[in-house]
């Protein structure tokens, strides 16, 4: 028998919202989210971002109420990003590992909070801290030098894992960071810290949100084009994955997301390991703002684009949206 038509309707199991359910091929759990939040000093602080609609800097005790939040939530993990004064950020951006710098006392404060019921993940790279916003210390002709870089970020990431960091994320893309921020922690017994590498970090136009969040975007001066990316390829974020799963990472991250999915997908069929997305400040304010617009109901739209992260084979997600989209799954 031809196995087709009319024998063969594949509406018939899309029919009714029982079937529909029985066959959906993937899920969206609040357990599949990383809510990324940005730390801002003083006491009391909540600083609403314009270019991120919804989002808003918080000083360090409102954090560990957003991170007792997630937990309440079921997201298993948090991701800190600081709005250093503009009086504590330098050419080489000292602040990174000053132990007591507005990350580590989120992190602490977090930690009070929530005990081992969430997980810290926190960014290493210079830009929060540089006055010249670039993720890394420049040489004489302004060049992001890439091995005086690693030796900084190895501090930056020392200096996190001693204030209890559960996952750190080098964002730089500098070469040979992983290996060295893998050895160091060993060396200083930080065994069970990870590291998640942002291993395909493409130079995306869709970061501008991010760096007035955390107020890096005024002082760059240029582009992140020789560390960071081309837009254009695939095979080299393989090569970017291969590297850094030999180095030691624990898990991978292709940022942005929505726009590399086939990127997402490539890793987890080439590596078969953890793989997340980071779905990034504009491609949050896109949807916010084409519901705005009247484009369509933000909350279809933002399910739409996470299951999406799902379907390409994502562990997990970096999204602003983690909370919002939590309590919708919460029901
Ligand atoms: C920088 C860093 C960036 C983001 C995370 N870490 C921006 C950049 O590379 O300039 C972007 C995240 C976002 O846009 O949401 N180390």
């Amino acid at each position: 028998m031809d196995a087709s038509y009319p024998h063969l309707r594949l509406r018939r199991t899309r029919s009714s919202g029982w079937s529909r359910a029985l066959h959906r091929e993937t899920r969206l759990a609040p357990s599949d989210l990383v809510w990324p939040l940005f730390v801002t000093g003083g006491k009391g602080v909540e600083e609403p971002i314009a270019s991120l609609p919804g989002v808003s800097r918080w000083s360090v005790e409102g954090i560990a109420e957003r991170a007792r939040e997630a937990v309440a939530l079921g997201i298993p993990c948090i991701a800190l990003f600081p709005n250093t004064p503009g009086d504590r950020r330098s050419d080489n951006g000292e602040e990174a590992f000053n132990p007591d710098n507005l990350m580590c006392r989120a992190i602490k404060s977090v930690r009070d909070a929530c005990g081992s019921d969430i997980g810290i993940l926190t960014d290493v790279a210079l830009d929060p801290y540089t006055s010249h916003g670039q993720d890394g210390l420049l040489d004489p002709q302004g060049y992001v030098a890439n091995d005086d870089t690693v030796a900084v970020l190895v501090d930056q990431a020392l200096n996190q894992a001693a204030a209890g960091a559960d996952i750190v994320a080098p964002s730089d893309m500098m070469d040979g960071r992983v290996r060295a921020i893998r050895m160091a922690l060993e060396m200083a017994g930080h065994h069970n810290v990870q590291i998640m590498s942002y291993a395909a970090k493409y130079a995306s136009a869709f970061y501008g949100p991010f760096r007035d969040a955390v107020g890096s975007g005024g002082l760059l001066k240029g582009d992140k084009k020789s560390y960071q990316m081309d837009p254009a390829n695939a095979e080299e974020a393989l090569r970017e994955v291969a590297l850094d799963i030999a180095e030691g990472a624990d898990s991978v991250m292709v940022k942005p997301g929505l726009a590399y999915l086939d990127v997402i997908w490539r890793v987890k069929e080439r590596f078969g390991v953890p793989v997340f997305a980071y779905q990034v400040s504009g491609e949050y304010a896109l949807i916010e703002a084409g519901a705005a617009a009247g484009v369509g109901d933000r909350d279809a739209l933002m399910m739409e684009k996470l299951i999406a992260f799902k379907r390409a084979g994502c562990t997990g997600i970096l999204t602003y949206h983690a909370a919002v989209a939590a309590r919708l799954l919460n029901g």
